[in-house]
Parts: structure tokens; C-alpha cells; sequence
């Protein structure tokens, strides 16, 4: 079964048909919220709120393990994650949907591994391609057919937060090669590996980033929601579509 988790501008997905709530505990503790279940294009999907149903929990303090594992105890193979973006590149502007290929974790301090404590032998997981390759494809096909504009490979820069980043960051960032700018890409995608999900994420650019395009002084907050209210629209007709090729 394909699991969708939803960041900013995606805490649910109003077509889901007879959907039902599930709250699901795990060893390492709750989830961002309730698992809803329900069918896309008559598919068995999971959704479930990054940030949980209310839209509280600030990325550094998402409990990825308990979200990855809970979707994993329910049978869940592959997961789509919708994450918000600020662009760095030039042609990834407000409103632009991107299909990450690489990542670069700049995160600290965050539970980022199944594979520790006393009984647990060592474990190191290849992570050269972070996402998996198919589901990308599977991704991009979505887009062509639903006629809708996905940037595919992007690198995906993945910051602390909640705080924004500096200008000097930004171009920084971009000397080491990314392309997007987000808070949420990480640990997510390293914890669905460990566990042998397919991982793939759909990068949702809300602004340009800081120094960057509209940006150069000062990101205009008050404009991210409208600009991921008709984004998530779009987002919606891609993911029906995966959903539809997603084999379960
Ligand atoms: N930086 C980091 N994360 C983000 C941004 C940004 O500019 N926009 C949306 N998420």
C-alpha cells in the first residue's frame, strides 16, 4: 500500500473516499497524528500530517521514527512525501513542483536512525540514491499524464529550522550544489530505507529562498498560503495519478 505524508498546504486530502482514522502507537513513541485510510481512484492509500492534523509540530520536532514505523506496521511499501521548499535555482519559483533525486542533511540533533541501542549489531544502509529510482518514475509518468509540470532532480537541501535561513546560508547552499531548500527531507527518507520502504518526495516551492528571486530582502510570508493552496491542487492530480500505478 502507497502512504502519503503531507507537509505545510497538505494536512488532508478531501477526496479520500470512506476514509477512517487509525491512531497507531510505536515503540518509539506517537506519530505525527491518526493514520487516515481511505481510496484514491478506488487505490487503498494511508495519509498521514507531517505536522500533525492541526498543523503544531515545528519540523526539528517530528517524531520521524514513530511516523515511518506506524506506516510501516500497517504494510505500507512506499511512501510519497509532499514537502514545502523555498527555491534556490532560478527556474524553481513560487508555485513550481520539483522531484528531488539527491539530498544534503544539514539537520542536527534529531533521531535519525532504527539502528542503535544495547541488542542492535551495527548497520550502515547504502544511501547513494536517497530516493528510490522507480517510484520516481512512477512520479514523473503521474505528472505527464495528469498534464501537470513536475522539475525532475533537484537537490534537496535539508536545514534545521523553524527559523529561515540567511542569505550568505542560502548561497552557500547553492555552492554546494542544491537546488531546493526545506526543513523536512531528513531523517524521513533515511528511516523509510532502513526499513526498505520506496521513498520519493514531491518538493513543493512555496518561495524563493532568501537572497533569492522576490526574495533578496525579505521572504513574504503572508503569500506562502496561497501560493500552496493552488500548488496542492496540482499536487493532488499527481498523486491520484501514482496511486493508480503504484502495484501494491
Ligand atoms: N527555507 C526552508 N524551508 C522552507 C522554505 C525556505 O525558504 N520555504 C518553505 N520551506
Amino acid at each position: 500500500m502507497l502512504a502519503i505524508i503531507g507537509g505545510s498546504g497538505l494536512t488532508r486530502i478531501a477526496t479520500l473516499e470512506a476514509p477512517q482514522r487509525r491512531v497507531v502507537r510505536t515503540p518509539y513513541g506517537e506519530p505525527s497524528g491518526a493514520l487516515t485510510f481511505g481510496r484514491l481512484r478506488g487505490r487503498e492509500v494511508v495519509f498521514l500530517p507531517r505536522h500533525g492534523h492541526a498543523h503544531s509540530i515545528a519540523p526539528h520536532q517530528v517524531n520521524y521514527r514513530a511516523n515511518i514505523w506506524a506506516l510501516r506496521e500497517q504494510k505500507v511499501n512506499a511512501i510519497v512525501s509532499v514537502a514545502s521548499v523555498g527555491g534556490i535555482r532560478a527556474d524553481l519559483g513560487p508555485g513550481v513542483l520539483a522531484l528531488p533525486h539527491q539530498l544534503i542533511d544539514y539537520t542536527h540533533g534529531r533521531r535519525g536512525t532504527f539502528f542503535e541501542g544495547p541488542d542492535q549489531p551495527v548497520t550502515h544502509v547504502d544511501f547513494t540514491e536517497p530516493y528510490t529510482p522507480r517510484l520516481r518514475a512512477v512520479l514523473v509518468e503521474a505528472a505527464q499524464a495528469a498534464g501537470e509540470t513536475l522539475i525532475d532532480r533537484a537537490v534537496y537541501a535539508v536545514t534545521q529550522g523553524p527559523r529561515l535561513e540567511t542569505a550568505a546560508e542560502i548561497d552557500r547552499l547553492e555552492r554546494d550544489g542544491a537546488d531546493v531548500v526545506g526543513m523536512t527531507g531528513m531523517p524521513e527518507a533515511v528511516l523509510a530505507r532502513e526499513l526498505g520502504l520506496a521513498y520519493a518526495a514531491i518538493a513543493v516551492v512555496a518561495n524563493f529562498a532568501a537572497g533569492r528571486g522576490d526574495s533578496t530582502h525579505s521572504i513574504a510570508l503572508e503569500a506562502i498560503g496561497a501560493v500552496l493552496t493552488s500548488a496542492m491542487e496540482r499536487v493532488h492530480h499527481i498523486l491520484e495519478g501514482c496511486v493508480e500505478r503504484h502495484d501494491s
